[in-house]
Order: C-alpha cells, then sequence, then structure tokens
C-alpha cells in the first residue's frame, strides 16, 4: 500500500530517495515525505499529493545530506495531512521513523505515549512508533527498536534515523516486506527490490522478527538481539521506472505487453520443476482481480482434476467457519504475493491441514515464503494500479499447469500468446463504445462459465478507472432482479467465447435488448454478434482458456472510457497497488 525507500552512502541522499518514491508510486500517492540525517539533527520534508509536489518542495529547502529514509503513503490511519505523512519525527526530534502496515494496538500504544507526557500531533499508528523510540532509547538505536518492535501487535515493515547517528539507518519487518540492498560504498532499504537505487548489487530480504542496521559500509542483521549473517543475493538493478516506452500510460503499455507475457508465462520449461494439479480437491482463492482470475480457471482445474473446483475470495475465506479441510489443496492467487488477505488465507489453509500453491508474480514475495510450493507468472514488473497483464498471466500460469497432464490442451496452450495478440488489434474498436460507457449510471459485463470471471474483471477495470458503476453478472442471473436497473441505453457487454453457450447468450441479448439496454458483443460467434448492438469479434481458442483472450477488449474499453472522462488512469482515487492490510 505504501512504499519505503533508504539511501545511505556517499552521494546526495535525495534525488536517490525521490527516485525511489517515484518507482514506489503505484504503491501509494496521498502523500509523501524524507527524512535527512546530519548536522546532529534530523529534518523532515512532506507533502500531500503526488511525488512532483515533494519534489518540488525539497528543491526549495534544505535537502542535503547524505543519509535518508522515504516514503509514499496511502491513508490507513488518518487522512492524507501533512501531520500523518511519513516520515514522523519523535517528539524531541532524534528519531524519524516511515512505517508500511498496520499496528493493531495502536490505541494502548497512544495512551502509553499520553501518559509518558507526549501528545501525539498527528492520528497515525506510525507516529507512535517514532515516540516509543525516543521514549525506549538508552544510546543503542538497534535495542531500542527491539524494545518497541516487541511491544507492536500488527504488521510493520520500518525505517528508522537517529540523530546521534547520523549514517546509520535502522530496520525493522513483521508480515510486510523490506529488503535490503548493498552497493560499493551504500545500503538502502525499501519495501520493494523494484525501487531500489541503481547502485544496488546485492539484496536480501529480511525475515520477520529481525532487526538491521545499515551503514555505508554494509548491513548488519541482529535475530533476537545476536548478529546472524544476511542472506545476500548477487542482483541487477531491476528499477522499476523503465519507463513509458512512448505510451501516455502504463496501464496501456502493459495491455500492450500482454502477448509476450503470456508466451513467457505458457513457455514449455521444465515440466519437473512444477508443482502438479493433484486429482483431489482444490480451492482456489484470490482478491479482485486475482478472485476473477480464479473463478475464469475454475472450469479448466475441474476438467484437470476431475473434482470440483472451489473458489474464494481470501478475506472471506479466512473468516469462514473451520471446518475440516485435510487433503484439499489451496491454490493462493496474487500478481504482488504482498496482500494481506491472501497471506492470512495461506495460512489459515495450512491450519485447517491444506497444502498450498502460490502462484505470483513477484519471485521474492512474502506469499512464496508462506505457502509450501510456488509458481510465478512472467508478466514482468506491473505499475499499472488496474491489473492487466497480472490477470492474463495467471490463466496462462493455471493453463500450463493443466496442459502438464493434457497434451491436446498443451497444443492449444501454443496459440494463447497469438490469440492474445489478435485480441489487442480487435480491441481497439472499442474506443468507438467509449462515450456510451462514459455516460452510462451503471454498465453491466454479463458471462458464463470462464466468461462470468472475465465480466466480473471487466466490471472491474471500468469501475477502478473511470468511476462509473458497473456490475458483473452471471448470464443467468440477469432475470433473478438486476434485470430491473436496465432501461433505455444501459450499456451491457454480453461476453460470448464458448459455441456450447451461444444459445443462451442470443437469448440474455434479446431480454436485455428488448427493454432498451444497447448490448456490446464480446465474442467468438457470428449469431451472438448479430443478435447484439456492436460486437468486438474475438479470435476462437479453447474455452476454458479464453478468459485471457475475452478480456483484453473489456481492459481497452475501460481504458477508453477513462481517457474520454479524463481520469488519472495509472493511478486512480483511493486505490494502491498492493493491499498490505486486512
Ligand atoms: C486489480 O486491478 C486491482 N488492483 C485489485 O483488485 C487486485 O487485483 C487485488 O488487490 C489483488 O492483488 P494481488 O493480485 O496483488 O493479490
Amino acid at each position: 500500500m505504501c512504499g519505503i525507500i533508504g539511501y545511505t552512502g556517499d552521494a546526495e541522499a535525495t534525488p536517490i530517495l525521490i527516485a525511489g518514491l517515484r518507482a514506489l508510486e503505484y504503491r501509494g500517492y496521498d502523500s509523501a515525505g524524507i527524512a535527512l540525517a546530519g548536522g546532529g539533527r534530523l529534518r523532515a520534508i512532506k507533502s500531500v499529493g503526488r511525488i512532483d509536489a515533494l519534489a518540488e518542495k525539497a528543491a526549495g529547502a534544505d535537502a542535503a545530506g547524505t543519509c535518508g529514509i522515504g516514503h509514499t503513503r496511502w491513508a490507513t490511519h488518518g487522512c492524507p495531512t501533512e501531520d500523518n505523512c511519513h516520515p514522523h519525527l519523535s517528539y524531541g526530534g532524534r528519531f524519524a521513523v516511515v512505517h508500511n502496515g498496520i499496528i493493531e494496538n495502536c490505541d494502548a500504544l497512544r495512551k502509553l505515549c499520553e501518559s509518558a507526557g507526549v501528545t501525539p500531533r498527528g492520528d497515525t499508528d506510525s507516529e507512535l512508533i517514532a515516540h516509543l523510540l525516543e521514549l525506549e532509547y538508552d544510546g543503542d538505536p538497534v535495542a531500542a527498536l527491539r524494545r518497541v518492535a516487541a511491544r507492536l501487535r500488527g504488521s510493520y515493515a520500518l525505517g528508522v534515523l537517529c540523530a546521534d547517528f547520523p549514517r546509520e539507518i535502522y530496520a525493522a519487518k513483521m508480515r510486510s516486506p523490506l529488503i535490503i540492498g548493498l552497493g560499493d560504498g551504500a545500503a538502502c532499504l525499501s519495501s520493494d527490490g523494484g525501487a531500489m537505487p541503481e547502485c544496488v548489487n546485492r539484496l536480501a530480504v529480511l525475515a520477520d522478527g529481525q532487526e538491521a542496521r545499515l551503514t555505508p559500509g554494509g548491513a548488519e542483521v541482529y535475530e533476537r538481539g545476536r548478529p546472524v549473517a544476511g542472506e545476500f543475493v548477487r542482483c541487477q538493478s531491476s528499477r522499476v521506472a523503465a519507463g513509458l516506452s512512448g505510451y501516455p500510460h502504463y496501464m496501456l503499455k502493459e495491455m500492450c505487453e500482454q502477448p509476450e507475457a503470456i508466451a513467457r508465462t505458457v513457455a514449455d520449461e521444465c515440466k519437473s520443476s512444477r508443482p502438479a494439479l493433484p486429482r483431489a480437491g482444490v480451492t482456489l482463492i484470490g482478491c479482485g482481480s486475482s478472485y476473477h482470475a480464479a473463478l475464469a480457471c475454475a472450469p479448466l482445474v475441474e476438467r484437470v482434476t476431475g473434482c470440483r473446483a472451489e473458489v474464494r475470495l481470501a478475506s472471506e475465506y479466512i473468516c469462514s467457519e473451520r471446518v475440516r479441510e485435510h487433503g484439499r489443496h489451496c491454490v493462493l492467487l496474487s500478481q504482488s504475493g504482498e496482500t494481506a488477505d491472501t497471506i492470512a488465507a495461506a495460512e489459515e489453509a495450512e491450519r485447517r491441514g491444506c497444502r498450498t500453491l502460490a502462484i505470483v508474480n513477484v519471485h521474492a514475495s512474502t506469499l512464496t515464503r508462506v505457502c509450501d510450493s510456488f509458481l510465478c507468472t512472467r508478466a514482468g514488473p506491473e505499475i499499472s494500479v488496474a491489473t492487466t497483464k497480472g490477470f492474463t498471466t495467471q490463466v496462462g500460469a493455471l493453463a500450463r499447469l493443466a496442459a502438464d497432464s493434457d497434451p491436446a490442451f498443451a497444443r492449444e496452450l501454443k496459440s494463447l500468446p497469438f490469440a492474445a495478440e489478435e485480441a489487442l488489434a480487435a480491441a481497439e474498436k472499442t474506443a468507438e463504445y467509449a462515450g456510451r460507457f462514459a455516460r452510462a449510471k451503471c454498465a453491466f459485463f454479463v458471462g458464463r462459465k470462464t466468461d462470468y470471471g472475465a465480466a466480473l474483471e471487466g466490471a472491474l477495470k471500468l469501475k477502478e478507472i473511470t468511476y462509473v458503476p458497473a456490475l458483473g453478472i452471471a448470464a443467468g442471473e440477469l432475470k433473478h432482479g438486476s434485470i430491473s436497473l436496465i432501461e433505455k441505453g444501459t450499456p451491457v457487454v454480453m461476453i460470448c467465447t464458448d459455441p456450447a453457450l451461444e444459445d443462451k447468450a442470443v437469448l440474455s441479448a434479446a431480454s436485455v435488448r428488448s427493454r432498451g439496454a444497447f448490448v456490446l458483443a464480446v465474442t467468438t460467434c457470428a449469431r451472438v454478434a448479430e443478435a447484439c448492438d456492436g460486437a468486438v469479434m474475438l479470435p476462437r481458442v479453447h474455452p476454458l482458456l479464453s478468459a485471457a483472450v475475452s478480456v483484453i477488449p473489456l481492459q481497452r474499453l475501460a481504458y477508453e472510457t477513462a481517457l474520454l472522462l479524463g481520469r488519472d488512469i495509472d493511478k486512480p482515487r483511493n486505490l494502491a497497488k498492493s493491499v498490505t492490510v486486512e
């Protein structure tokens, strides 16, 4: 949700921190700040709004120094104001803190601060950590951090400066990712490996319960107060701000990358290194688009396993009754691998006696460590908050698993990237219809079976980036209530990619058209296209794979509508790329 960056070395820290925050901005963008050490004191520069506003403010401020931390925020406790913006300075100014995560016992900690005579300036749980550090401090910042961390309940990734040690950064972590990067004469900290400064050539993931001290000469990692060896691996700079490559938005760039991303994901690598889909009951779990990918892939998984596949929202799974699930296999889908609900669902699945398999796009993410095994999609970094290639490569990854036990299906799978390419070209036609969606009170996305998952995803894309209300509905459910919302001109997208469901789609289209709806078909079937007011024709693929193709025009439709409405497409309001709080 939020992003952390830290740098200590020989170079000026501010430009490095600002560049890191730009790479992290997609994780949260309602306010941002940096803190710098030097001259026996800490200085914080903060700004509400985007990183550009912070950069402008820093340019006119005393922003010199070679050691600092930075943060980009997505508000959870308290509105986006400068008081609530990180880094937070402690009451005496000795500590500065950036924090990702949620502190569950913050009410008790606030009382603790107040009873010690400290009145917090803002409403955040994070600010309390800075005050507690100063209260606990006895000359050793790592020891103070350890004692404060022991009081925290919930999740945290912390970056800390102490005015007494102006070349050092301290870090601690619990259930929120934090990575240390080392370069020649520099040490860095980030919540996201992809945002590490370019000087970094070694990375280590901090583990839950560990603390670290970073100096320009390296990093010391501690566990229960004792030094332990950090597991550093060599890396190349993976700065995600690779740029837009000429595209006006990351969302469009990432949509266009889908054929290649799917091709990489379904490529025939070594089958023996892949986990197999068991011939047993499987529960597919995810949130948002990952949940939709799970829904779209359930029929595919059922065909392979021969058993009913259950699909659950991660947030519902964790609060469902704990019935016996021993012997079931849970597949947890998450682009980021950092979604708190999905991680909690993996832990809950384990408690219920299930085997767990993660399908993630980020190799070094928390979910890969929590699950028994994992499989990576090969989408590459996804910056746009609205996922596109994340969804289609999840479908590709599950299809790859299915193809391992089905040679005929494996042959079909080879055509998927080409079909995605054709769908991209066909999707341009959606620009003709965007005006109807921009003006709509509510839009409908309708489909059955695999197309139902795509319909939900199409509706989510429209809501996310255009703020136009949209409903994704199982076609058979329309007549059970939602059809009452259809009036003259209501746009309905009818998705039909399975010839076996063609007749039903024609009937559904007729039932809403007769009530005045404007129906746009996204289909492989000529008869469905003829039965609607407009159509985007899709290339034929195996119906169980079709969500990776049919969703592409839906993404483009949302994109074109958002363009017409002048929306902030890559950073829609109220959203964050990965939702690391439950
Ligand atoms: C999709 O466009 C959204 N940004 C959101 O629904 C997302 O899919 C959801 O938060 C799950 O994220 P994950 O795949 O990283 O777990």
